[in-house]
């Protein structure tokens, strides 16, 4: 966790002295969260989770790695965000237990996360036990053709289907962000694929909003990627484009 919250890639210094909101993308996806109540699944050290209570949310923040927790609950107190964060230690799949069943009016869900699970399938039906009638499911993540392919982005090297409960299996010194120390060489991952994520969500009652696949990531999942200067990174112009990261939106009937 420290490399994570020590890195320039986080920024945890910058990111308290600019006291953003959301990225603006988000707040027109899942609207005005003031007085709102919003749970984030996987919330890691709680940056993305914070945004939310900035906006005005009640946010309650689920990740099973105590390190996360504790550093979340650091960052609400460095924050002044305390009185609207809760930060809870849980396996994702075991949420609603560790919520005593409250239910919440959006689920946030954003990058980095469904490739840690190994069921989709469980954890929509998570969601959908967490939320509200009404309430709004928002899913930011990297795309599973992406996750398909090795680290030169030039092959497809992994499964792109769930199909299978082998995990993806990853040797290397290094987490996604800059820094170095890592104590666990070996990641293990699962692909979902597309049709597997919005099933999840379909067969658990949810209505699907929107679904879109985007050209584009937030950080450099492939050496050939080009940053543009607000930080995304993107195709060179002339290689044809192929989906980086998805978005959903869908919600639980009134
Ligand atoms: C890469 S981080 C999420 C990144 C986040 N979007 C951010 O940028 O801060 C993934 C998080 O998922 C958590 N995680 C993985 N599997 C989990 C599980 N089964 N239950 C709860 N948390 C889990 C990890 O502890 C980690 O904090």
């Amino acid at each position: 966790m420290g490399i994570h919250t020590k890195s320039e890639f986080y920024d945890v210094e910058g990111w308290l002295r600019n006291t953003d909101g959301p990225p603006l993308r988000e707040v027109v996806a899942i609207g005005a969260v003031e007085g709102k109540s919003l749970v984030h699944l996987q919330s890691h050290f709680g940056m993305d989770t914070l945004r939310w209570a900035r906006a005005g949310a009640l946010v309650t923040g689920v990740d099973f790695s105590p390190a996360a927790i504790t550093a979340a609950t650091a960052l609400a107190e460095r924050a002044g965000l305390s009185d609207r964060a809760t930060f809870v230690c849980a396996n994702v799949y075991d949420a609603p237990a560790a919520l005593s069943n409250e239910r919440f009016d959006v689920v946030y869900v954003s990058i980095g996360s469904l490739c840690w699970l190994p069921s989709v399938d469980q954890w929509g039906e998570v969601v959908a036990s967490l939320l509200n009638p009404g309430g709004k499911l928002y899913l930011h993540d990297v795309h599973p053709n992406a996750l398909s392919l090795d680290d030169s982005g030039e092959r497809t090297f992994y499964s792109y289907f769930e199909e299978t409960s082998d995990p993806l299996v990853a040797d290397g010194p290094y987490t996604y962000t800059d820094g170095e120390g890592l104590k666990a060489l070996r990641t293990y991952e699962w692909n979902h694929s597309v049709g597997e994520i919005v099933m999840s969500l379909i067969s658990h009652g949810l209505e699907l909003d929107s679904l879109v696949e985007h050209d584009w990531t937030n950080f450099r999942h492939f050496p050939w990627l080009v940053e543009t200067a607000s930080g995304e990174f993107v195709f060179p112009v002339g290689r044809p484009r192929a989906p980086l990261t998805f978005t959903i939106v869908a919600h639980a009937p009134q």
